[in-house]
């Protein structure tokens, strides 16, 4: 991976390249920033925004929306009856909707489980280059030979990979329920092979003791989080707690409250008492937690020092391209389908189907751990 600072219209951005032969989508983050739509007015937005409604209802089809995506996005997701959720839920909502047609909002991996679970719906993406670092970070061919090495580990990846490394998996994960998975899979004994996740992967051995080899990615926004400007804005406000997406670097999580989900940082904020919150993970999350959670005060967390050139990365390049007129697109003309080999798909399936599976018969996997707490697998 190479890494360039760039100016962007989104400001000064650091830029990483992936220059992967075959990979799919935008393999450079400038180039995922340039095919960012630029900001409409309030009036072009309103009507973007009743077009994508009308095309819905006509095509039969709901919107499943990631929390980081834009605003509008999300809240047309809420106001068409489809969900606006982190990367389980989403899966989940897909699944078990009516409707004849996904619209994805959010990145490939995300169309590709919908796809895996549903494969007689058609699911449509905005953009289908929008990526992830982690899944670009994790190519098929290199992992097969990876898991080759390790044949006596279950395979545990994590949901942020490509339908193809998912068929060499035997489970699938998201941040809600990693933890759970893997401390269930200690207690029988079973040594486990982790991809692509660095950080999340360390999160979790650390918690679990669990004999684990890993894989070297990394999602390129919650590692720009750092800790020591972390600790320096505590010191400002004492009061703040501080939620953590596990995504994000060793120093940051040592600081959290709460490690979780995209979900399980929404509810710390609505439940918490606190009136501070210092927020690492993207911050497309922060525009349903205001609205959720109206009075409380919300401060993104630091992503660099005084002297980077990055001053913005909190945001993900590859979510940012989603936008009303993508879903306007993608309806319209039939854009964006995401397509997946039926032996791909049959092969993933199983490795979803199982953490689905382990969910629903362990509701309490879902709880985020807050220092010091340790959620029991299985509670109610
Ligand atoms: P969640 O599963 O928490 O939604 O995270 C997905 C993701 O891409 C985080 O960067
Ligand atoms: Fe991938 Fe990170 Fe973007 Fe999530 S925020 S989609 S992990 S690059």
């Amino acid at each position: 991976m190479n890494v360039h600072a760039s100016h962007t219209s989104h400001g000064s951005q650091k830029s990483f390249d992936y220059p992967l032969q075959d990979a799919r989508g935008a393999t450079c983050t400038a180039h995922a920033w340039a095919k960012v739509p630029p900001p409409q007015t309030p009036a072009q937005r309103a009507a973007a925004k009743e077009h994508a409604a009308r095309l819905l209802k006509l095509h039969d089809a709901v919107l499943v929306a990631h929390y980081y995506v834009d605003g509008d996005l999300q809240d047309l997701a809420l106001e068409t009856g489809g969900c606006v959720a982190d990367s389980l839920e989403m899966a989940r909502f897909g699944r078990d909707h009516a409707a004849k047609t996904l619209v994805v909002a959010g990145v490939r991996f995300m169309g590709e489980s919908a796809k895996i679970l549903s494969p007689d719906k058609r699911v449509l993406m905005p953009d289908l280059d929008a990526t992830c670092s982690l899944d670009l970070g994790c190519p098929p061919d290199e992992f097969a030979a990876f898991c080759d090495a390790h044949p006596d580990r279950q395979v545990v990846v994590y949901a942020n990979t490509s339908a193809a490394v998912k068929a060499r998996a035997d489970w699938m994960v998201t941040s809600s329920c990693a933890l759970a998975i893997v401390r269930h899979l200690k207690e029988q004994g079973q040594k486990i092979l982790w991809a692509p996740d660095r950080h999340l992967g360390r999160y979790i051995q650390e918690q679990t003791g669990a004999d684990m080899v890993m894989w070297n990615g990394a999602c390129i926004v919650h590692d720009e989080f750092k800790g020591l400007e972390l600790e320096l804005l505590k010191q400002q406000h004492p009061g703040a707690q501080i939620l953590v997406h596990p995504e994000s670097p060793q120093s940051v999580v040592a600081m959290a409250d709460v490690v979780g989900s995209t979900t399980q940082i929404l509810d710390a904020v609505v439940q918490g008492s606190a009136q501070e919150y210092i927020i690492a993970t993207d911050n497309g999350l922060l525009h349903r937690m205001r609205q959720l959670a109206p009075g409380k005060t919300l401060i993104e967390a630091p992503t660099a020092g005084n002297s980077a050139t990055c001053k913005s990365c909190a945001h993900c390049p590859w979510m940012a391209m989603n936008a009303l007129q993508g879903v306007v697109d993608c309806l319209e003309h039939g854009h964006g389908e995401i397509v997946v080999p039926e032996d791909v798909r049959r092969q993933a399936l199983g490795c979803i189907d199982r953490m689905l599976a382990f969910v629903k018969a362990n509701p309490g996997a879902l709880q985020a751990p807050r220092r010091g707490f340790v959620p029991e697998v299985g509670a109610a």
